[in-house]
């Protein structure tokens, strides 16, 4: 049964919160917890959908997860000391359960079953597949999407990999195989992508080089026979999510809002660099680091905004972040142009074609021109639309958000998948003044 919601004209959004934890950061934390000897604390864990798959496929083999007063522990098993799962490992809606999971399971002499939704099940896997069964793994049929079934082995071979498209599911994937791999295993980013997997290798013990090379590019190389020790950690604030809350405060006239306690990761915050390019009145507070992560509080205040080119070379550090910027980009003065979104159309759903129609079904003038997005902002927006998520989270996150400053009520045809990623969304959002029904 779907879940439709509405988002009218809000008063101004203001409030002091925290956004639950980093999705990416909480996946991690726990694959490596499973990876380590001895317990991992993991404290602000992302309690959503998608985590808590990766949480049952590592308990699946063996790491056991288990959770009082909101702490997570992993029971680490070693690296390789993982056992072959009884049934099916069902990934839920989570690309990067799924495609980080495979890294590990390639590095283990076992076999697995790997399945998902809809959604998922439509999701390129031969991106990793590919680097992954030069390195061993052996693939049952010649499918590249889930369900698979896959054979892992304890005599991986290490390699050196150019990423064809700058992916950190890809890079990480790779990485966690190569932890089971003799000797080093590289792999070159054409541009670098969120780097937590490198951070965190290091965090819980691991050898680990990162040379940057001409244009952008960067190679990480990962020791293979890794020893990683349990470590205790504390997961910030996403800001994927926290982008949605930046982007009602700057469309609602008189808003004010901080955010405390946000990963401040530079190869995650091109939302940010991009929204202040556009006039945005966005300041960091209190900069600082924890656990490896720079970690500071964001204080945003509502702003008259003019369109801006977003380059390709920044797609990698706001990824999931064009459809909520394209929301915003509707309020502005002028053209915007974001350039290279080619990765888009293998997202949750075709992001791309599914942000310009919601665009459009909102009275705003948009455009998609190849890899290009292009949207004229007039500094006000109709609204009055209905938007098909698609069954995306972050679509219906982004659309929600945009109604909230439109003339007219907007809707979105359902909100049950946004607890894939930001539970508790529209509880928040209502809280800091959001009207939504
Ligand atoms: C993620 C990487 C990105 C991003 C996803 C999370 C990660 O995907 O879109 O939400 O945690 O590594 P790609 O690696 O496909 O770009």
């Amino acid at each position: 049964m779907s879940q439709p919601l509405t988002a009218s004209r809000s008063a101004p959004i203001s409030g002091r919160i925290r956004v639950p934890g980093d999705k990416s950061i909480s996946h991690r934390a726990l694959i490596l917890g499973a990876l380590a000897t001895g317990r991992t604390r993991i404290t602000g864990l992302l309690e959503a959908d998608d985590v808590m798959a990766t949480a049952r496929a590592v308990h699946a083999l063996g790491a056991e997860v288990t959770e009082s007063g909101g702490v997570f522990e992993v029971l680490g098993q070693g690296v390789g000391g993982l056992r072959a799962p009884q049934a099916p490992l069902d990934f839920g809606n989570s690309g990067t359960s799924s495609r980080l999971m495979l890294g590990v399971v390639a590095g283990h002499d076992m076999r697995a079953e790997f399945t998902g939704d809809a959604s998922l099940c439509r999701r390129p896997m031969g991106r990793v597949l590919g680097p992954l069964t030069t390195m061993g793994l052996q693939v049952e049929g010649d499918s590249e999407t889930l369900p698979l079934v896959v054979r892992g082995t304890a005599d991986l071979v290490p390699i050196v990999y150019d990423l064809p498209v700058p992916s950190a599911q890809v890079k990480s994937s790779i990485l966690l195989a190569g932890l089971h791999a003799p000797g080093r295993t590289t792999v070159i980013e054409p541009l670098a992508t969120r780097d937590h997997t490198e951070r965190m290798l290091v965090f819980f013990g691991a050898e680990l080089k990162i040379e940057d090379q001409q244009g952008g590019a960067r190679a990480v190389t990962v020791c293979g026979d890794a020893e990683l020790e349990g470590a205790d950690l504390t997961v910030p604030g996403d800001p994927s999510s926290a982008a949605f809350i930046v982007a009602a405060a700057l469309i609602c006239p008189g808003s004010e809002v901080v955010i405390e306690n946000m990963l401040m990761n530079p190869t995650r915050t091109g939302f940010f660099e991009t929204l202040r390019e556009m006039g945005a009145d966005i300041e960091v507070l209190d900069l600082r680091e924890e656990g490896g992560e720079p970690v500071g509080d964001l204080r945003v205040k509502a702003s008259a905004l003019k369109g801006v080119h977003v380059p390709p070379e920044r797609a990698p550090s706001m990824i999931d972040e064009y459809p909520v910027l394209a929301a915003v980009a509707a309020f502005a003065e002028g053209e915007t142009r974001m350039e290279g979104l080619a990765e888009l159309k293998v997202k949750e759903s075709d992001r791309l074609a599914a942000t310009a129609a919601g665009l459009k079904a909102c009275g705003v003038v948009a455009r998609i021109d190849g890899d290009d997005l292009i949207v004229h902002g007039t500094g006000t927006v109709k609204g009055g639309g209905s938007v098909e998520t698609h069954m995306d989270h972050r679509i219906a996150m982004a659309f929600l958000t945009l109604g909230l400053g439109a003339d007219e009520p907007v809707t979105v045809d359902d909100v049950s998948m946004i607890a894939t990623s930001f539970p508790g969304f529209a509880a928040l959002m209502t809280k800091l003044g959001a009207a939504l029904a």
